[in-house]
This record gives structure tokens, C-alpha cells and sequence, in this order.
């Protein structure tokens, strides 16, 4: 896909009317997306590395989530080499809530059935079900899984 393609695809997969279109146009852009996840409007997933971005089976990421998975420097550090961060992979496992405005950082994996409360800054990878929130965010609470709200998805 050219570059030119890939920008006009990221603007769809932010603003369309339709999350499940959304998350099909993130998927278009190189993004691993499972089934049935829920995407919000204007989410931004690494537009350098898309394909280092695994989304699992029945996520739900609300608006203004932030998905990276590259940390791009300035062409003066660039030249300089004074600091350098290679691209890493980001996982969110199956059932993980990732709620509105956070951030994800290069090379974290989100456990199944994770909460990332609104405006968590993740820099460190999540346990499975808990609940983390804050910058850097931090556990604040474990989850319980009740059978009355079995998905099917384990
Ligand atoms: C994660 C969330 C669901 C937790 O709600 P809750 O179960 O009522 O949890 P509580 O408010 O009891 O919070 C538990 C602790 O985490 C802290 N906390 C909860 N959400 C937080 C947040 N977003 N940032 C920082 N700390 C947070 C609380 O201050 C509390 O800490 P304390 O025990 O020291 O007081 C809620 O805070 C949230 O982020 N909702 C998302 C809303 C949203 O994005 N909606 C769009 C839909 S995608």
C-alpha cells in the first residue's frame, strides 16, 4: 500500500460512523486484529509499525486511544545517535478494555481481560485480569471472573 493510501485509510479508521468499519480499516492498515473487537473513534495505532500491533479476540479500545509501537526520534538525534529505541512489539490479549484517552508505549502486552482505566499511561506490561490505571499506571485492582458474564472466550 503507498503512503499516500495508508494516510487517507488512517483517517477512515479514526472518523467512521461504524466501529466494527473502524477496526476493518485498522486491520486494512497492516493492524493484527481479532474478532469482534470493539473500536472506538479516534484511535491511533503506530502508523510506522502497524503490523507490530496484535489486537486480540473481543477487545474493546474506547475513543482517543493511543497504540504505539515505535518510539521515532528527532532527525537531530537521529545524526547525533545520541539516543536510539528500536521499534517493539505491542500485544493486548483477548477480552482486554482498554478505556478512553490511554496510552500504550512500545513493547508492552496486555493481559486477557485486562482494564486500562481512562488516561492510563502503560509503560509496563499488564497481568492478566486487573485492573490498572494512573501514569505510570499501576495495579489498583484484581478482577474476579464471574461465570454469569462468560463470553465464551477463554
Ligand atoms: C477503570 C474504571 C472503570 C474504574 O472504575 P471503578 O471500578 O469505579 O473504580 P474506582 O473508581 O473504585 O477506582 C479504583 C481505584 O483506581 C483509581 N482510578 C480509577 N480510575 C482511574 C483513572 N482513570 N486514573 C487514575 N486512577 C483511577 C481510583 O482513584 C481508585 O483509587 P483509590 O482506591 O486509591 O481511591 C474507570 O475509572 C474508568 O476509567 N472508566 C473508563 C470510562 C471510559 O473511558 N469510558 C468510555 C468507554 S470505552
Amino acid at each position: 500500500m503507498g503512503k499516500t493510501m495508508g494516510r487517507l485509510l488512517r483517517v477512515l479508521a479514526w472518523l467512521s460512523p461504524f466501529w466494527q468499519f473502524r477496526a476493518a480499516v485498522h486491520r486494512r492498515c497492516g493492524v493484527k486484529i481479532g474478532k469482534g473487537v470493539f473500536m472506538g473513534y479516534l484511535v491511533q495505532i503506530d502508523s510506522e509499525h502497524p503490523e507490530l500491533v496484535e489486537i486480540g479476540n473481543w477487545v474493546s479500545i474506547g475513543p482517543n486511544v493511543q497504540i504505539m509501537a515505535h518510539s521515532g526520534t528527532s532527525p537531530y538525534h537521529r545524526t547525533t545517535g545520541v539516543y536510539s529505541n528500536p521499534p517493539k512489539k505491542v500485544t493486548i490479549e483477548d477480552g482486554a478494555w482498554i478505556a478512553s484517552g490511554a496510552i500504550i508505549l512500545p513493547g508492552v502486552r496486555i493481559g486477557k481481560g485486562a482494564i486500562v482505566a481512562a488516561g492510563a499511561v502503560v509503560s509496563r506490561d499488564v497481568p492478566a485480569w486487573t485492573m490498572v490505571a494512573g501514569n505510570p499506571a499501576r495495579v489498583v485492582q484484581k478482577l474476579e471472573r464471574q461465570p454469569r458474564v462468560d463470553s465464551g472466550t477463554s
